[in-house]
């Protein structure tokens, strides 16, 4: 279908139906940032400044990684973090792709039951609130063993602005007041007090984060072990165990960050390459793209009945599969082959049907359920050297565990939560896990972040990831099919609307007042349940798109602060 056949479409469909949506014909019709040479795109302009800025100092996008995940430490607290982890999937100019896991990981006093009470059952808010939620930080070992093995500048260098930004301060936005108030009750009553972030703060305020300062600057100073070894890394464990954490410095100590063999798979003519386990991401969108290949999307239509049901018939009996076999590679045998293998996913469709939804407990056992926001963040770097990057970092929840160290001016992680406490038993999002993601001392949590490259024609194509949880890899899917089948720009394919389904709960979710009516009641028509009130938006998109002339279009998804800044 021809682009303008396809923007006429596009704007007679939100024309039709105006009083319905939110969004407007002009976001539709719009193109991202377009830069020559280099793009970073992040939550924060600062970020993505102070990425922007590293590139022009001659660093490439692994120096900018460094800079840009610090800055969103001291801008975004809300995902951005020292005290998280994350995932890194690159692309360097010669072609050659991997994977950096520097997912947090389960204290080595950790056990199966810790969550659970006396009786077996799970102890409330134990493993999302609080120091025994968290989970052994990875974002330094991450950025630090990125920017070792492939960047250029010294590290002095890099963090210099991130320092800046923290010591003189960034100006609140209406968005992160919003945040701050919501979760301003939580913060106090687990710190036992008021702490910089507070509902204060409104927007237009300039914040200042001096032990920030302080902790980059010897982290700038000292390196990696600053944190894991160093001054920073005891004060951390001592403040941890004064709330009764049972972290100790020898889990810092033994923590480090591990190369991965990321997934890799082929759609039509795009080479598709995204995280491996630890996270779900990549199986999963693996899982999903190759069920929906054999079908003719670009014909049914953006957000069309039928695209719509491709997609969520792939989608539940992907995240099926996720609940029963996926977990930490290094603790439990994953038949990765099997699972993204042509032959099993024809199989998994057989019995799809245009007709009715195939019955969810018709599909697999494990179990699966699950409610997940938008409190981890994404980036995407394109360098002038020809390097791409995609990195989803997060703390799990917005503000983590909400303890907030102080003296070192960050907030910790509730990954803990991620781990599955029971099997049966539904985490704080309404996750259900099996054995392969049960707790056991150094385990890592399974993840569904999704930071994804994508190939044409052998060449650079896209980068691109989420935040969302669970709707992480769906909110992905959507963005690439919007590009690649729909032949949306790479700002109106994340700006467009979305849905998901995760097999369990039996239902589509869809962001609210943003899809045909007459496509929902079709849907309701042939037994699905639509969810419209669950996610007033899925999903946070950022990404960068090659264009034809060799020139970048960045994609800074319109439900945030999101900024692509560039040259
Ligand atoms: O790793 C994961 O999949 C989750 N901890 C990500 C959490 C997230 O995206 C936050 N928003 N729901």
């Amino acid at each position: 279908m021809s682009r303008l056949l396809t923007f006429l479409i596009t704007v007679l469909l939100f024309l039709g139906c105006k009083k319905d949506v939110s969004h407007t014909v002009e976001e539709f019709n719009t193109r991202g940032l377009i830069t020559e040479k280099a793009m970073v795109v992040s939550a924060r302009k600062e970020a993505s400044q102070i990425g922007t800025e590293i590139l022009k100092l001659g660093g490439n996008a692994f120096d900018a990684m460094m800079a840009t995940e610090m800055a969103l430490a001291v801008a975004y607290p809300y995902a951005g973090n020292l005290g998280g982890g994350g995932f890194l999937v690159y692309r360097l100019a010669d072609g050659k792709k991997g994977a950096l896991d520097y997912r947090e990981k389960a204290p080595l006093a950790a056990t199966k039951d810790m969550y659970l009470d006396k009786k077996g059952n799970v102890i409330q808010d134990l493993s999302t609130v609080g120091s025994m939620a968290v989970g052994i930080p990875g974002t330094v070992a991450g950025i630090f063993e990125a920017q070792e093995r492939f960047g250029r500048l010294e590290i002095s260098q890099i963090l210099k602005p991130v320092i800046n930004l923290a010591r003189y301060g960034y100006i609140i936005t209406e968005k992160q007041a919003l945040r701050i108030a919501h979760y301003d009750s939580m913060i106090r009553a687990v710190n036992g007090k008021e702490i910089l972030y507070n509902n204060n703060l409104k927007a237009g305020d300039k914040l200042i984060n001096l032990e920030l300062a302080a902790t980059l600057q010897r982290i700038a100073e000292h390196g990696r072990d600053e944190f894991y070894k160093g001054e920073t890394g005891q004060r951390l464990v001592k403040y941890l165990q004064s709330k009764g954490s049972i972290i100790t410095l020898e889990d810092l100590e033994k923590y480090e960050a591990k190369w991965r063999d990321p997934i890799s798979f082929q759609y039509d003519d795009l080479i598709i390459t995204s995280m491996s386990p630890p996270s779900s991401g990549g199986i999963c969108l693996s899982q999903i793209m190759k069920m929906a290949e054999p079908f003719d999307l670009k014909d049914y239509g953006h957000n069309s009945l039928k695209t719509i049901q491709v997609l969520v018939e792939a989608e539940k009996r992907a995240y099926a599969d996720r609940s029963f076999y996926l977990g930490d590679p290094d603790f439990v045998d994953i038949p990765i082959e099997t699972l993204t293998s042509d032959v099993y996913l024809q199989n998994r469709m057989k019995g799809f049907s245009f007709d009715k939804p195939t019955a969810v407990d018709s599909i697999s056992h494990g179990n699966i359920v699950g409610y997940e926001s938008d409190e981890t963040t994404h980036y995407s770097i394109v360098d002038q050297f020809g390097n791409a990057i995609a990195v989803t970092t997060t703390l799990n929840g917005g503000y983590g565990s909400k303890l907030f160290v102080d003296d070192l001016g960050f907030f910790l992680n509730n990954e803990m939560d991620d781990f599955s406490s029971k099997p049966g038993e539904p985490n704080y999002y309404g996750l259900i896990g099996a054995e392969a993601n049960s707790i056991v001392p150094e385990k890592r949590m399974l993840s569904s972040m999704t930071p994804t490259i994508v190939e044409k024609n052998g060449e650079f194509y896209m980068s691109l990831g989420t935040p969302g949880g669970s709707t992480i890899i769906t909110s992905v899917l959507q963005t690439i099919l919007n590009v690649h089948e729909f032949q949306l720009t790479m700002q109106q394919a994340v700006n467009a609307p979305r849905f998901h389904n995760q097999w369990l709960p039996d239902e589509i979710r869809m962001e609210p007042h943003v899809f045909d009516k007459k496509i929902i009641q079709q849907l309701k028509d042939l037994g699905y349940t639509i969810n419209e009130t669950k996610s007033p938006i899925i999903g946070i998109v950022d990404g960068i798109l090659m264009l034809e002339d060799g020139t970048l279009e960045g994609g800074a998804d319109k439900r945030g602060d999101d900024t692509a800044v560039g040259f």
